[in-house]
């Protein structure tokens, strides 16, 4: 008999793996709280970081990493192990660690330490957890990491390219150079994020987080794109007939809608407490109105506008900013998204690209777009009572009236651009 076709073609079906039940649970606890760690910081970055591709990649990965906590989750409970032990990690360098990492102060230090550093270690251990544990026993494991090892090749491929690209237009100064020294030492000093390695008991000092990491009240866009600003501007050329401007206008509200993606980001760092599944469902959210950008990006492209150096709004993310995190949700999924399921909202999008500017492109990005957007009203719906303990008319009653706010200052400004453009 061929035995390649026995055991179902699992490898090494006779070798003791190096992982019992409580040893494997304790290094999937471990990688559970990387990913989250990871999530959590990736969404407090990401309005802090300037470069719009870095950003765009921030937005994907906070939500992959979301995917990786919530499979290691399903399967440590799997392993003799209660769920209240969830995201919980005794070892206080690994805490200190991930605590510094939140201080990240430029796009090329971020990028440096999660897609140099923090990302190849963990493909690495990853790979040797597969090598490592026995094959018959352990296949849920192995199964579950799988998809995160796919993303993780992704994530470090693209994140060299990522380093690449920042080199060429900045540089670290000698306290970044040292900062990111400071961190790798951590993590030796801990044995490794696998634990595998030898551990010296010497704690080093806290270097910038004796202050907790605070979001930045005002989203940062490259500088060389063009200015951020509170109030749409459109392509700023002259069209032929109204309803092509109007189309080239929804591809850049697409474009913009970055703004969401930072506020989400901001929600889902600030609002503490909530059940898991609340993280990952808005990490969903952010990814979309990433996926929202692109498809207004992709379309500006294709038409070959100049939509980079136009003024970037940025007003979805400034304008709420001064709110609690609840109201910033509560405006964003009701008093925006559930709002645009009413006619003529999001179907009426997408059918003036079907029916009135014929554009293939366009008609499948709002198609997909509704989509999505019925989603982020569900999301709206279920997340927003337990985040304000009120029931969903109240929160209404919070959120259409700021929308409407926020619509008014917006309109004033473009207003007072249009009659005073200096
Ligand atoms: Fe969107
Ligand atoms: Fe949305």
């Amino acid at each position: 008999m061929d035995d390649s076709i026995k055991f179902t073609g699992l490898p090494n079906p006779c070798g003791v793996g190096e992982y019992g039940v409580k040893e494997n649970a304790k290094k999937l606890l471990r990688f559970l709280y990387f990913h989250q760690q990871l999530m959590l910081i990736g969404c407090g970055q990401l309005p802090a970081r300037a470069d719009w591709e870095l950003k765009q990649g921030i937005g994907r990965h906070a939500y992959e990493d979301g995917m990786a906590a919530s499979a290691l989750r399903i399967r440590i409970t799997e392993l003799r192990t209660p769920a209240h032990s969830l995201g919980k990690l005794s070892d206080p360098l690994m805490e200190l660690f991930f605590d510094e990492l939140i201080h990240v102060r430029s796009d090329l230090e971020f990028s440096v330490l999660i897609y140099g550093f923090v990302k190849p270690e963990l493909l690495r251990i990853y790979r040797d957890y597969i090598r490592k544990t026995q094959q018959i026993v352990d296949h849920p494991t192995v199964r579950m990491l799988r998809p995160i090892i796919w993303d993780l090749e992704e994530q470090t491929a693209w994140g060299e390219r990522m380093i690449a690209h920042l080199k060429a237009k900045e540089s670290l100064d000698p306290d970044q150079e040292q900062y990111i020294d400071y961190l790798k030492d951590i993590v030796q000093t801990a044995g490794g994020f696998d634990a595998n390695g030898d551990k010296s008991f010497v704690f080093p000092d806290r270097r910038r987080s004796h202050t907790p990491y605070v979001l930045p009240a005002k989203s940062i866009r490259d500088s060389s794109m063009g200015p951020s600003v509170s109030y749409r501007t459109g392509m700023g050329i002259p069209f032929d007939n109204p309803d092509q401007e109007a189309l080239a206008d929804m591809m850049r509200i697409r474009q913009e809608e970055m703004g969401a993606a930072e506020t989400i980001a901001g929600v889902i760092y600030s609002q503490k407490g909530m059940d898991w599944e609340f993280y990952t469902d808005l990490a969903r959210h952010l990814w979309d109105e990433i996926r929202h950008t692109m498809l207004g990006q992709a379309a500006l492209e294709a038409e070959g506008y100049n939509w980079r150096s136009r003024p970037q709004f940025v007003s979805d993310y400034n304008f709420v900013f001064p709110k609690v995190p609840a109201v910033r949700y509560a405006w964003l999924s009701l008093g925006v998204e559930e709002k645009a399921m009413k006619r003529p909202g999001k179907v009426g999008e997408y059918e003036f690209c079907r029916d009135v500017v014929k554009h293939p492109l366009m008609t499948l990005f709002q198609d997909y777009d509704w989509a999505d957007e019925v989603v982020h009203a569900q999301l709206g719906r279920k997340w927003t009572p337990a985040m304000f303990d009120e029931n969903l008319e109240t929160i209404r009653g919070i959120a259409l009236p700021l929308a409407a706010e926020k619509l008014d200052y917006q309109q004033q400004l473009k207003n007072s651009r249009d009659t005073n453009p200096k």
